[in-house]
């Protein structure tokens, strides 16, 4: 059974970017749920053996805290036999275990990963299987609509397999492979998605404002919202989210105020050992868009470690 969710905006998986301090920023800001970024099945595997010999788990390998429950894993590959024992491997950590069949990205595709499966029915069939049998945790998935534009109605049929090998709950980005990040997000998929489905929907796909997370809601029915982008750098989303779809009205933050939250992200980074340069790339998203952002997003760039960090910051913050 899927856990209870405390609100119905979720933050998405984004390789590169959610790790969990962030993670953990956006669950306190209010997200339903969050999602680790994709894994492979075959480093997981690999990890663990060589963690075991150290007596030391796959939290080492893929850091979280409690507080960010519930958590749900991503899982990426293809290889039923990898699949199977990556899955048990990370069942006792997690609270739900995704599977990724979204990923455009052509290393992931030419490995018959991600938005590549969304064409393999059989195999497809095959892999929702061998989760759903491997664990006792939920298991959800995450899809884009198809592949290229001739394909792009692929989810009915990925859908129904899912439902019917037991998948409890699934994420549509209505976007083809091919389209990578172009165009617009469709959302008429979603509502199609929510008609024919009988497990919960996650709507996913260019929110950005509270307002667009309420008229994807209004517009298609689904259940809950997924936010990549529009969250990065701004973790308040989550709370204005769910007060506008409680009351029709949020606070508004300022960039001081996104500044601020930076402070709070890099306090939560202490507890993990993420590397500099990934802070850095969390620091550049958290002044985007502000005034005088680009020049104090040069200065990031050449700072060196966190104290020249924090000084950068804190000089944007008095000049802002
Ligand atoms: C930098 C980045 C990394 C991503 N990594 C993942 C990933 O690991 N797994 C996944 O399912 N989707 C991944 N995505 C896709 C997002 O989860 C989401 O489906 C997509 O960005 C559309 O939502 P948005 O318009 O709210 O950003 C990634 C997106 C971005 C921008």
């Amino acid at each position: 059974m899927l856990p209870k969710f405390s609100s119905r905006a979720f933050l998405a998986p984004m390789a590169g970017v959610s790790d969990p301090a962030l993670r953990l920023q956006c669950k306190k800001m209010g997200a339903g749920l969050v999602v680790t970024e994709f894994t492979s099945i075959h480093s997981i595997v690999a990890k663990e053996s060589q963690l075991k010999e150290r007596m030391k788990t796959i939290q080492e390998f893929i850091e979280f805290s409690d507080e960010e429950r519930p958590l749900s894993i991503q899982l990426f590959g293809s290889d039923l036999t990898a699949l199977e024992k990556a899955a048990k491997i990370v069942e006792p950590y997690f609270d739900i275990i995704d599977y990724n069949m979204g990923c455009p990205a052509p290393h992931i595709t030419q490995q018959m990963a991600g938005g590549a499966l969304l064409q393999e029915v059989n195999l497809t069939q095959q892999i929702f299987s061998t989760l759903v049998n491997a664990v006792k945790k939920p298991v959800t998935l995450k899809i884009r609509s198809g592949v290229t534009d001739a394909s792009k109605f692929l989810f009915r049929d990925i859908a129904e397999i899912a439902e019917d090998e037991g998948i409890q709950m699934i994420t549509l980005h209505p976007r083809t492979v091919s389209q990578g990040y172009s165009g617009n997000a469709d959302w008429n998929l979603i509502k199609e998605l929510k008609e024919i489905s009988g497990i919960p929907i996650v709507g996913n796909g260019d929110i950005t404002t509270p307002e667009d997370a309420k008229n994807m809601i209004d517009d298609t029915n689904c259940d809950y919202v997924m936010i990549g982008r529009g969250a990065m750098g701004n973790p308040f989303l989550f709370e204005q989210i769910n007060d506008y779809l409680k009351t029709n009205s949020y606070n508004e933050y300022s960039f001081k105020d996104r500044l601020d939250s930076f402070f709070d992200y890099l306090h939560l980074t202490n507890q993990y050992t993420i590397k500099f340069a990934h802070i850095k790339g969390q620091a550049m998203r958290f002044t985007k868009g502000m005034k005088g952002g680009s020049k104090l997003r040069s200065k990031i760039t050449l700072s060196k470690n966190i104290e020249e960090l924090e000084k950068i910051m804190n000089d944007g913050y008095a000049s802002s």
